[in-house]
Parts: structure tokens; C-alpha cells; sequence
């Protein structure tokens, strides 16, 4: 049995952020119906694709084990068709532009109607504002949503990060509004609306930064770089790679920086861990040295500090360093390269890595549910061709029968 066995999604999201989110409840168990339009379907399916006309990366990574429906959601009877799919889900998800499914004859009011119990899960940009009716793509909401803002040195340019936190971060918010609701429906019997905004989301994962907003009018961020040096202007600034927790970190240069890129090391020098730092990079005579042997002495040179951390990391590959810093509790992790990390065993074992088959692409990596349940196993399963469940769908959930298929076909319905 899996979690969300029982559950049944109608999934009419598409690019990332949706589609992220309906694949998690997928990997729970819910039956996942993805309706797209036909002919084209998600846009990703043909979106930086490394091999032609086969149903990108981009898309496949985004959509295991989902069903694919083809529907034109705005033909009358594309409309009856998707009524009575509504009818028979628990919840619909979806990240169109904003009033998408308005325009379409689809409000929340109408959908209550069709089913008061169905959860109505949306991704917008925005929430309501000043910018309620714009669209948005990841690295407008890393921008929008105080990411950019505090990410890269400063001095230099706003910087956008590698991860994902607007669409697949919002995506992940999403998938628990709507089990929360769905937890909610079994008290109440009612659905209800679930709605999260990218900006929402990522200024949620900038939390720390918010603190920092506040913390800086009572003195300067003493873990910043800016301090005691630079200066500080009237908005939580850019922090290069400090830490942003009470001890401070810095990424050093590691053996074969020259030409590795990722040749690198996170290292935070907390105070407990500090004595076994200072021996092991040589540095004895810091322990009794009292510019040296408090953290409130260091403060001020932190920068001396990691210079001479370096030193030592550059005679060590970034492996070499952690192996011996671990035993001694000082936190410290290897900047892996996503290469390293797709041929990392332990990831392969867990399933958080995966290698999937693909009848038209053959074989490729994905990443597999990073959410671990010791009762509701995830077997990651292929993403679906376009349409290629539409008929066991209008069969088999909506009992049409072969004449109305053939019907709906020759009508370009689906
Ligand atoms: C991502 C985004 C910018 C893409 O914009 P877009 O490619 O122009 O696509 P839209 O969402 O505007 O939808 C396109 C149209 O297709 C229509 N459509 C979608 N599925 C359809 C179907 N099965 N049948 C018929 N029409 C369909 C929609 O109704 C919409 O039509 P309309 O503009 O006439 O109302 C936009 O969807 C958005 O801002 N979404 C919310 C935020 C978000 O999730 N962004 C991150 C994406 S990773």
C-alpha cells in the first residue's frame, strides 16, 4: 500500500513548478491524470530537447508516473468531458497564468458546484497585489521573492541560484497545502482552495534574511564579510559564502582548484570543533594566543582566518579534507559537481538518484523522491507519451464507450 493510494489527481500543470508537485503526490500513490492539449501538450515535452522528437528531459524528469489525457479544455465538449473528470477527483492542481481556468468556464465557484469536496490547488506568481496577473518563471520569482537580492559577493551583481526555490521549492509547498487539505477533508467532507504564490514561497525560504532585515538596525551583521570592514547599507545585503548561522563558514580552494572548477570545500569553524581546526591546519599556537582563542577574538579576522584554513585545504583534494575533519565534528562538505553526484553510489542506493527507461529515449537519470516513507514505498516509473492513457481514461474512469471515443477523436476533443 502506498500513502495516497485512493487519492485521484486532475493534473493540468505544466513547465515545473505544477508539475513537480503532482509528481511527488505520484510517488505517494495518488493516480495522477495529466491533461494536455492535444497535439502539443506540455510545453517542456519539446523544450530543450537533446534528442529530436523525443519527449525531452526537461519534461520527463518532471512527470513520472503520471497518466497522460489529451483534452481541448476550451471545445464544449472537452468542457463535458473535463465536468466529469472533476467529478471524479479529489483534487485538481494546476499553474496556468492567472484566470486560465476562469476564461475556460472553470472558477472555484463552478468547481464547488461540480464537487464541494475536491481541493483546488493553484501555483501563481503572485499572490493578490500589484502584480497578481503577471507570469512568472523561476528566476523572476528568485527575484521577486528576496533570493537574487541576498545571493553572490558583495560587490558584486544579484545572482540567481542553481537550485530551483520558485518553481520546484513552490512545488513542494504546494503538494503540502493539498495534503493538508485533503487531511482537512476527512473532518469536514469539504474541499477548499489551495493556493501558493512563487514569491510567497521563495521569500519563505529567505526567512533568515528577514531576520537579517530586522537584526540590522540594531548594528551591523557580525557574521556578514562586511564586518568589521565594510559597510552596511539599509537592506539586508549580499553575503558571498558566509555562513548565515551564529558560526562562521566560508568555501576554500581544495587540491586541483587550478583546474577543477568544484575543486572546493564548505568549512564552518565553530567554536567547539575550533581546537582540533587549529591543530590539524598547523596552527597550535592559536590556542593560547588571546587574539586567537575566543570566537569574539576571531571575529574580527575571520577572513585571516579562513586564509589560513586554505593553506592547508590547497595541499588536500576537497575528499582528502573531509576525511580529516569529520572525526574531529568540524562541519565541513565537499562542493560536489552534479556529475560526482549522479555517479554517487549511496544516492543510487537510496533511490534518491534513479535510472529510468524510456521507450523512445531508452535509458536516463533522474532524481527520485528525496521524501522517505518507511511505509509507502516509491517505485519511480517512466513519464507518459502524450495521450498515451486517453483511452483507458475515458473508458475506464469516465465509462465512455468505444463510439464516444471514436466521436470525441474525430471532433479533435481529444
Ligand atoms: C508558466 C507561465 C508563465 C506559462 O505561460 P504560457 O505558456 O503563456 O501559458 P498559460 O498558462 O498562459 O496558458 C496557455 C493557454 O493554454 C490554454 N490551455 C492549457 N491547457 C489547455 C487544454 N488542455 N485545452 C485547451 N486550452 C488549454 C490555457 O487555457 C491558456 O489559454 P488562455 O491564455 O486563452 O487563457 C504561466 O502559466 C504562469 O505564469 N503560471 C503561473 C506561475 C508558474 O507556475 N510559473 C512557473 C512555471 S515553471
Amino acid at each position: 500500500m502506498k500513502a495516497l493510494d485512493g487519492v485521484r489527481i486532475l493534473d493540468m500543470t505544466h513547465v515545473q513548478s505544477g508539475p513537480t508537485c503532482t509528481q511527488l503526490l505520484a510517488w505517494f500513490g495518488a493516480d495522477v491524470i495529466k491533461v494536455e492539449r492535444p497535439g502539443k501538450g506540455d510545453a517542456t515535452r519539446s523544450q530543450l530537447r537533446d534528442i529530436p522528437d523525443v519527449d525531452s528531459l526537461y519534461f520527463t524528469m518532471l512527470n513520472h508516473n503520471k497518466r497522460s489525457v489529451t483534452l481541448n479544455t476550451k471545445h464544449d465538449d472537452g468542457k463535458a468531458i473535463f465536468t466529469r473528470l472533476l467529478e471524479t477527483c479529489d483534487v485538481i492542481a494546476e499553474n496556468f497564468a492567472p484566470g486560465a481556468l476562469d476564461r475556460m468556464g472553470f472558477s472555484w465557484e463552478r468547481i464547488q458546484e461540480i464537487n464541494p469536496r475536491i481541493i483546488y490547488a493553484s501555483v501563481k506568481g503572485f499572490g493578490p497585489g500589484p502584480y497578481e496577473d503577471c507570469k512568472v518563471y523561476e528566476n523572476v520569482a528568485q527575484c521577486t521573492g528576496g533570493g537574487a537580492s541576498t545571493t553572490g559577493f558583495p560587490d558584486g551583481p544579484p545572482v540567481v541560484a542553481g537550485a530551483q526555490i520558485g518553481d520546484s521549492g513552490t512545488g513542494l509547498h504546494l503538494a503540502l497545502g493539498i495534503v493538508t487539505a485533503l487531511f482537512q477533508r476527512e473532518q469536514t467532507g469539504r474541499g477548499q482552495r489551495v493556493v501558493c504564490a512563487m514569491q510567497d514561497g521563495v521569500l519563505n525560504l529567505c526567512r533568515v534574511k528577514l531576520r537579517d532585515q530586522q537584526r540590522l538596525s540594531h548594528g551591523p551583521l557580525k557574521e556578514y564579510p562586511q564586518y568589521p570592514n565594510g559597510t552596511f547599507g539599509k537592506a539586508t545585503p549580499r553575503a558571498g559564502n558566509a555562513s548565515g548561522g551564529g558560526q562562521p563558514g566560508w568555501i576554500v580552494k581544495c587540491k586541483g582548484w587550478e583546474t577543477d572548477p568544484d575543486a572546493y570545500i564548505y568549512i564552518i569553524a565553530q567554536a567547539a570543533a575550533f581546537d582540533g581546526l587549529a591543530r590539524m591546519i598547523g596552527h597550535e599556537d592559536w590556542l593560547e594566543d588571546p587574539e586567537w582563542n575566543t570566537p569574539a577574538a576571531r571575529l574580527p579576522k575571520i577572513d585571516q582566518m579562513f586564509s589560513e584554513i586554505e593553506r592547508w585545504t590547497r595541499t588536500k583534494t576537497k575528499f582528502e579534507v573531509m576525511e580529516k575533519l569529520n572525526p574531529l565534528n568540524v562541519p565541513c562538505g565537499p562542493v560536489l559537481s552534479i556529475k560526482e553526484l549522479s555517479q554517487e553510489p549511496s544516492l543510487r542506493q537510496t533511490g534518491t538518484v534513479v535510472e529510468v527507461d524510456h521507450p523512445e529515449r531508452g535509458s536516463y537519470l533522474s532524481v527520485g523522491n528525496p521524501i522517505k516513507l518507511s511505509d509507502s514505498p516509491v517505485e519511480v516509473k517512466r513519464s507518459p507519451l502524450l495521450g498515451e492513457h486517453t483511452d483507458e481514461i475515458l473508458r475506464d474512469v469516465l465509462g465512455m464507450d468505444e463510439a464516444a471515443i471514436a466521436s470525441a477523436k474525430a471532433d479533435g476533443v481529444v
